[in-house]
């Protein structure tokens, strides 16, 4: 069941300015798998979903409409989603198609710090929140290509995945980047098993919320 509240302007008439009506609808709907099937990402080196002094932290169509035609061409190159970077020197790691993004380099996880072209995502917090009760080291600071490129060759590259409510946690099973194709293989035990099976416990009421996240809805 999906629940997505949205807002669309209703005023009749054509013109580019804010309009004075707007219609706020929160639709139930049952969707199917955001991300069905095995996930390969590749680094964006051209496109940007989101620049400095722009709206990339908020839900906002324009950020989603500017993902189809690069995600498409990635699509034709054998990848399903994008990891987006910063606009400028397409360096910085930031999200992954419509999620978060964390990496596992050793037993480190690494994700980067939200900022106007980075949603601020409740299970990006979530798992940081996961990982640090369980003891990982979390590292919430800029993350590079080139850093992650280093890490993948050097064979400390452990797990590359996606965060967001729509699929909780998405593991990655390829990562591309210009010439490099990077494999990951299935894992017992991987962190992202383990955060997508903490998170769905505390959801169905199956363990203990020692975070209070869940809420009694009478
Ligand atoms: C661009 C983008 N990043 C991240 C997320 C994940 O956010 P959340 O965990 O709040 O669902 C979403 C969710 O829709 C998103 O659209």
């Amino acid at each position: 069941m999906y629940i997505r509240p949205f807002v669309i302007a209703t005023e009749a008439g054509v013109s580019a300015s804010p309009a004075t009506e707007y219609k706020f609808i929160i639709i139930l709907a049952p969707a199917q798998k955001y991300y069905a099937g095995d996930v390969k990402v590749t680094v964006a080196q051209t496109f940007s979903r989101a620049a400095d002094g722009g709206v990339g932290f908020a839900k906002a169509a324009g950020n989603y409409a500017a993902q189809f035609y690069p995600t498409d061409l990635a699509k034709k190159e054998g990848y399903q989603q994008i990891i987006w970077t910063d606009a400028n020197e397409h360096e910085y790691l930031e999200e992954a198609g419509t999620m978060n993004i964390f990496f596992r380099v050793n037993d480190s996880l690494i994700t980067a710090p939200t900022s106007d072209r980075i949603l601020d995502g409740i299970t990006r917090k979530s798992i940081i929140k996961l990982a640090e009760t369980m003891g990982i080291d979390v590292q919430v600071r800029p993350v590079t290509i080139t850093e992650i490129n280093a890490a993948a060759q050097k064979g400390e590259l452990k797990e590359v995945f996606g965060a967001g409510t729509a699929a909780v946690v998405v593991p990655f099973v390829g990562l591309g980047y210009k010439d490099n194709h990077y494999d990951f293989a299935k894992q017992e035990n991987s962190y992202a098993s383990q955060f997508k099976k903490a998170l769905n416990d505390i959801q169905y009421n199956r363990a203990e919320d020692p975070f209070g996240w869940r809420y009694e809805v009478k």
